[in-house]
């Protein structure tokens, strides 16, 4: 069903249907320190000489400590930003025969308008609705998922998914060196940089406490670039076993190393688990920006980055991996947790 229409039908009266209902959600410890604000990361430092070498080190902290951070002056036009996350928000305030238009087929594959990863009739929904599509190659493209309305949704998207591209190779760079790997290696396994977008609609709910935006899970990614559109926060991270809300500057990007990583990392990165929680008075609104590996790519751990130590990690088609991951539902790192040795 879609979240969104649910949401608005129910008043003070009616309750949060059972499907949706997350009891233990609410049981795991969250930090009692609000809206911790993740380590941010200048591009422009890290590309200008002077800063460098200190902003990479910033970088592999973060990666190490965090698996999260927030990259700041990226250089993706603000004019930009600013016309696609109207342009989202409008999409979501069409009237549901317009949006559905745009629905998921029952194939089984993702694209489209609808939900991701429900795979039972028992199992319990997420209080979210989204509009998935993939960017690049642009081969890869199916239009039919690509809203023409409002007018300038389409091309805005195709603008930013090209400077999210270009934003990833240059973050793969200095990811690379970090690890001690050429940045060649990098470039070769990121060939083409893969990319899809997801915008979530997330509606608010009167029982917040009852509701899981978005399932707690890992991103089966190399890395992902999350953008709040409407600057409402409720992602949540769990570090050192406890989830802990973060918030995200204006226009950053909330960037989240994914289990791809974590992988040809041998762990010295980690792929952090996520999700978002719910609030009772306004919908929150993001993207997420999926950056993927060349899908013909065997899944390893470096041996740059081994050195004389072991892996940490099996080895497994990159194909492989993607199937376990959406065979299942969203839950944790169970699929880079089988791999481990
Ligand atoms: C996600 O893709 O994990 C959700 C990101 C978000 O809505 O903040
Ligand atoms: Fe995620």
């Amino acid at each position: 069903p879609n979240v969104q229409a649910l949401a608005t039908s129910l008043n003070k009266s009616s309750l949060v249907p059972e499907k949706y209902v997350r009891p233990e959600a609410k049981v795991e410890p969250v930090a009692s320190i609000d809206d911790i604000e993740l380590p941010v990361i200048y591009l422009a430092k890290l590309i200008d000489p002077e800063f460098s070498n200190e902003e990479a080190s910033k970088l592999h902290l973060a990666c190490q400590e965090w698996g999260f951070f927030q990259l700041v002056s990226h250089g993706v036009p603000e004019e930009l930003m600013e016309e696609l996350k109207v342009d989202i928000a409008e999409f979501f305030r069409k009237p549901l025969e317009e949006k559905m238009a745009y629905k998921q087929d029952n194939d089984g594959t993702i694209q489209g308008y609808g939900q991701a990863f429900v795979l039972s009739e028992e199992q319990k929904l997420d209080w979210s609705d989204m509009l998935y599509i993939m960017t690049r190659p642009v081969a890869l493209r199916n239009m039919k998922y690509w809203p023409t309305s409002p007018s300038t949704f389409r091309d805005n998207i195709d603008r930013f998914s090209l400077e999210l591209t270009k934003l990833a190779s240059c973050l793969c760079n200095y990811i690379a060196k970090n690890l001690g790997v050429a940045p060649e290696v990098f470039a070769q396994l990121f060939n083409d940089h893969p990319q899809a977008i997801r915008c979530n609609y997330y509606p608010p709910c009167l029982e917040p406490d009852k509701v899981v935006g978005h399932s707690p899970h890992s991103d089966a990614t190399g890395f992902t670039f999350v953008l709040h559109v409407n600057d409402v926060q409720g992602l949540q991270i769990r570090k050192d076993g406890e989830w802990i809300t973060v918030s995200a500057l204006p226009n950053a990007f909330v960037v989240n190393l994914g289990d791809i990583t974590e992988i040809l990392s041998n762990g010295i990165y980690k792929s952090v688990e996520h999700r978002v929680m719910i609030n009772t008075e306004n919908a929150r609104i993001s993207l997420a920006a999926f950056h993927s590996p060349d899908n013909s790519i065997m899944l390893r751990p470096l041996p740059e980055v081994i050195g004389d130590g072991k892996p940490n990690y099996g080895s497994i088609s990159y194909r492989e991996f993607m199937k376990a991951y959406f065979d299942k539902q969203l839950e944790g790192k169970s699929v880079v947790d089988m791999l481990k040795l």
